[in-house]
């Protein structure tokens, strides 16, 4: 089975390239080559997809299978579409739960009605919109290969190598130890996929050509409560003391600007914006074979990883992390030391 994964080398594209070699796929991978090299065993093309006489690299080949997890301009998702078409038998876009109208304020399904987002439009993703962009790069795939194409579309996603820097974050702030701000309410039910188990997915449902549109929104059953106290389990305790959650409502950090989903990552607060947003039905990539581990082996894993990194780099962790993600410590001193101390944590 020839794969060609536009993408690879970094997060999700990296755990579907591991995937595939497992199962004796022949990979190759089409990147710039500017967020690293692929795996060992696959075949790396470089070129930008943005640029056509790049993308023509791909027409001297055949593949049987395509996934591709860009976040480009729609009009370079269908030029890219466009081309493979007649090469393959079936292309899988990695597309994201924001491409509904409203995710996070009302409960989604796959019929839900999602943004407006052309198939044609071009611009980055700060121009465009996240949710629009990877909307019309749906559209984009579902004009060129009608019928040929799976559309899956995750909610978060975590594991070893994540680069948005989520449970890295955590899991280096728990680290530390001593006092941790928690956010809320440690009951809150929160959901995410391990980047392996959609990879397995995506790998399987790839070969097996299933279209349409499937949500990948994580298994239920799991808090915030939880996977802070996993967090503390693999990292033991810090050179600040043994771990103590303290439990912040909503209100305060609200009053204090801290930013939901973001800067405190998975928090999500009870504001009408956030209200819905774990209420997305998941049946399909259930019913399809997705297979969800349990949340403690991906913090285990994430941090094997992060210890790994840093101990290859002599020195701290090294996980990209985009900005914005995180609590700023001084920040967070500040609400922990506003907090009345008699008050529970
Ligand atoms: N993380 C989450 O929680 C989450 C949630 C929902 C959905 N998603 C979706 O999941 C996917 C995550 O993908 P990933 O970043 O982990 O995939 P990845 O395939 O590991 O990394 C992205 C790849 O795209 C390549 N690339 C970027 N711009 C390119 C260009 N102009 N031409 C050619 N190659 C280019 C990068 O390599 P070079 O830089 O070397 O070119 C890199 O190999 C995205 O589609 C995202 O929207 C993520």
């Amino acid at each position: 089975m020839r794969l060609l994964v536009l993408g690879g080398t970094r997060f999700l594209g990296r755990a579907i390239v591991d995937e595939a070699i497992r199962r004796g796929y022949d990979v190759t991978t089409f990147s710039r080559g500017l967020s690293g090299e692929p795996r060992p065993g696959a075949e790396a093309l470089h070129g930008d997809r943005t640029n056509s006489a790049d993308l023509l690299r791909l027409a001297e080949r055949d593949f049987d299978l395509v996934i591709d997890t860009s976040v480009i301009a729609p009009r370079h998702v269908a030029a890219s579409a466009r081309l493979l078409a007649p090469r393959i038998r079936h292309y899988t876009y990695v597309s994201t739960l924001s491409v509904y109208d409203g995710f996070g304020e009302v409960p989604v399904s796959e019929e839900s009605p999602v943004l407006d987002g052309p198939p044609d439009a071009d611009g980055s993703v700060e121009e465009l919109g996240y949710g629009e962009l990877k909307a019309g790069s749906e559209q984009a795939v579902a004009q060129e290969l009608p019928g040929r194409h799976l559309i899956a579309r995750p909610g978060f996603i975590l594991g070893p190598h994540e680069n948005i820097g989520r449970l890295p974050w955590w899991l280096t702030r728990i680290a530390r130890g001593g006092t941790v701000l928690a956010p809320g309410d440690p009951g809150q039910q929160i959901r995410a996929t391990d980047a392996r188990d959609l990879a397995a997915w995506l790998v399987d449902n790839t070969r097996r050509g299933i279209p349409g549109v499937v949500n990948v929104p994580g298994a239920e059953g799991t808090t915030l409560g939880e996977l802070l106290t996993d967090c503390g389990d693999v990292t033991g305790p810090g050179p600040d003391g043994p771990l103590q959650l303290r439990w912040v409502p909503d209100q305060v950090l609200l009053a204090a600007g801290v930013e939901p989903w973001s800067e405190l990552p998975l928090w999500a607060p009870g504001i009408p914006e956030l209200a819905a947003v774990w209420d997305v039905t998941g049946d399909r990539a259930l019913r399809t074979g997705l297979r969800y581990r349990p949340l403690s082996d991906t913090v285990r894993d994430t941090w094997t990883w992060l210890r790994r990194d840093a101990a290859a780099r002599g020195g701290p962790g090294t996980f990209e992390r985009r900005p914005g993600i995180g609590l700023d410590p001084d920040k967070e001193q500040e609400i922990l030391a506003s907090l009345d101390p008699q008050a529970d944590g």
